[in-house]
């Protein structure tokens, strides 16, 4: 049978055990956070660090905030509103894809474990490279597309077209979603993946737009939209609560829809 390893440099190394703060204010929680400099030549590793809870907020965000500021200012990740409105905080966090910002410590038994986002390059720690996904979302041309005269004021829209944007609308393009699919894994370079398709269906699905047949006509490949397999881990994954794979499925029908 054919047996594979991971190239040497991939593999996991043991970190640095950080001691414990010398002056505590509450209990201490474990975390256990994945490590990688570019610059060093080294594996990637695990540090582990002893959280004060008495002097750190109560999400994981809050804790590897507390570590750079107290312990470790080397540690590296993306962040800006911590409240799960710009979606740069998102990582792998006790085995599953969320907004460090939003996801409590109380949540998770044991220690915590963070890692970046899975099946992406990674260009230090905890900050994954998107250029790919970014890229990919610029293909879906997510901006309104007319060929009506400009109105006087702006493109209206009745109540209940509005509405229909809804689950939508909402997506943060934190990446949960695309780097929990497994066919994204696998096909990352062609396959657009659940975030994009899911922001494609935001526009087919807008009252305004008069782009529908040309936006239908790049999504239509084996690749692109069709490697959706309906597995679901994008739902399970959305820390927004969207379902991607609806919005795919719902692709897919306009795609049959438009042919009879
Ligand atoms: S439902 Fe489709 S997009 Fe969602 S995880 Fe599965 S294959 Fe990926
Ligand atoms: S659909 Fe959800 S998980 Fe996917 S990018 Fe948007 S907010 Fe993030
Ligand atoms: S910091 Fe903005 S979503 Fe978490």
């Amino acid at each position: 049978m054919a047996q594979f390893t991971l190239p040497k440099n991939s593999k996991i190394a043991a970190g640095t055990t950080w001691p414990t703060p010398a002056k505590l204010h509450g209990a201490l929680t474990e975390v256990r956070v994945y490590r990688w400099n570019p610059d060093d030549g080294n594996n990637p590793r695990i540090d582990i660090y002893q959280v004060d809870r008495g002097d750190c907020g109560p999400m994981v965000l809050d804790a590897l905030i507390w570590i750079k500021n107290t312990i470790d200012p080397t540690l590296t990740f993306r962040r800006s509103c911590r409240e799960g409105i710009c979606g740069s905080c998102s990582m792998n966090i006790d085995g599953g894809n969320t907004l460090a910002c939003t996801k409590a410590m109380d949540e998770i038994k044991g220690a915590i474990r963070i890692y970046p986002l899975p099946h992406m390059a990674v260009v230090k720690d905890l900050v994954p490279d998107l250029t790919n996904f970014y890229a990919q979302h610029a293909t879906i041309e997510p901006w309104l597309q007319t060929v009506s005269p400009e109105p006087q004021k702006e493109w209206r829209q009745s109540h209940e077209d509005r509405g229909k944007l809804d689950g939508l609308y909402e997506c943060i393009l934190c990446a949960c979603c695309t780097t929990a699919c497994p066919s994204y894994w696998w096909n990352s370079e062609r396959y657009l993946g659940p975030a994009a398709l899911l922001q494609a269906n935001r526009w087919l699905k807008d009252s305004r737009d008069e782009a529908t047949g040309e936006r239908l006509d790049q999504l239509e490949d084996p690749f692109r939209l069709y490697r959706c397999h309906t597995i679901m881990n994008c739902a399970n994954a959305c820390p927004k609560g969207l379902n991607p794979a609806k919005a795919i499925a719902e692709i897919k029908k306009m795609m049959v829809d438009r042919q009879v």
